[in-house]
């Protein structure tokens, strides 16, 4: 039997690359979502707003080597105010679904298109990158601004190294660690933005802020039967609410369904100069040099351990926030949102 399956995508530049790379990612993603192989595609209807024209989008199959399939592309004709660069497919498929079991795929700024047609728990934002690249401040003020609740996934990471400091546990020893780990409850309370966390019934908030409980998170978030712990209650924090949620591996990992998914990045320097300030607000003693070189390790730890390391989602939009201002981040991110 055929079926139709509708994608839509936004690019963010009139180039080859971007065009191609981006109707590759739909096309995946389409083909994932449906469970197709390359030689269920009959044909494929591609259309581009009219400020695309550096390449045909279709070329970007023939480079996926889907050789047999009919490929046409054609200019969208232009509606006032409508989404500009964006590509469109309409894709036919030998299937032994029906059409409604079919999985339409409409990708970043393109989910505004059919957001009937979107999963519903896709509400969540998610917000990635390393240490520092701006992105609690960021997610505060974003979770704010549209009424969801902020869900700061490091401080869960960190309650658990700070249970295990306080308790001399060696953070790096797994088996000690997940032997612990039924003795700590973590809970958390969201009002105006904001997140409080208790570790045991205390409010642990601010003391999590210390180098030291960031050294310890770093190790402890590498560990199965902690991740396992924090990730199942991570997941419910995001299908039982609207969440701006930040962290490691929102995107990839605890809410791959997220509407929107930003990935921070920032230069070391920037970065260490950022926790330098965050710390002298607080009154914490710092040195510039060894913040920054923390840092380095923490990104070569987040980045490189086996379980979620700290990756790019294939459909987020990285954004690098060195020479940005808050309020530019927090601009550029509601405007992707907002679509
Ligand atoms: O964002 P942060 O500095 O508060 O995070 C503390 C540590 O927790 C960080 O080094 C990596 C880890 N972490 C993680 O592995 N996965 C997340 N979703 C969030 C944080």
């Amino acid at each position: 039997m055929c079926c139709c399956i509708r994608g839509a995508i936004t690019i963010e530049e009139n180039t080859k690359e971007c065009i191609w790379s981006n109707t590759e990612l739909m096309l995946s993603e389409i083909i994932k979502r449906n469970s197709l192989s390359a030689e269920d595609i009959i044909s494929v209807v591609f259309t581009a707003t009219r400020d695309i024209d550096a390449a045909y989008p279709a070329v970007a199959l023939r480079k996926m080597g889907i050789t047999e399939a009919s490929l046409i592309c054609m200019q969208e004709m232009y509606v006032k105010g409508s989404l500009e660069m964006c590509i469109r497919v309409m894709v036919t498929v030998n299937t032994d679904k029906a059409q409604r079991d079919m999985e339409h795929v409409y990708l970043k700024g393109a989910v505004v298109l059919r957001p009937d047609l979107v999963n519903k728990k896709t509400e969540a934002v998610a917000i990635d990158g390393p240490a520092g690249s701006g992105k609690s401040t960021v997610a505060k003020l974003i979770a704010k601004e549209l009424g969801y609740i902020y869900a700061d996934t490091g401080a869960m990471y960190r309650a658990v190294g700070l249970y295990c400091i306080n308790n001399n546990i060696n953070y790096a020893d797994n088996n000690a660690v997940e032997s612990v780990l039924g003795n700590i409850d973590i809970s958390l309370e969201h009002s105006d933005g904001m997140q409080k966390i208790y570790l045991n019934g205390q409010d642990v908030t601010e003391i999590i802020r210390t180098p030291e409980v960031a050294d310890s998170a770093s190790k402890v978030a590498a560990i199965g039967g902690v991740r396992e712990m924090l990730v199942a209650l991570q997941k419910r924090l995001a299908h039982e609410n609207k969440v701006v949620m930040d962290g490691r591996d929102i995107g990839t990992n605890v809410i791959p369904d997220a509407r929107v998914k930003i990935y921070l990045d920032a230069n070391v320097n920037e970065r260490a100069k950022r926790r330098c300030k965050e710390l002298e607000e607080k009154g914490i003693a710092y040195n510039f040099d060894a913040i920054a070189a923390d840092i380095s390790k923490r990104d070569e730890y987040d980045k490189n351990r086996e379980l979620n390391p700290l990756t790019v989602a294939e459909d987020a939009h990285v954004i690098d926030t060195s020479d940005m201002s808050i309020d530019e981040v927090k601009d550029t991110i509601l405007k992707i949102i907002r679509g």
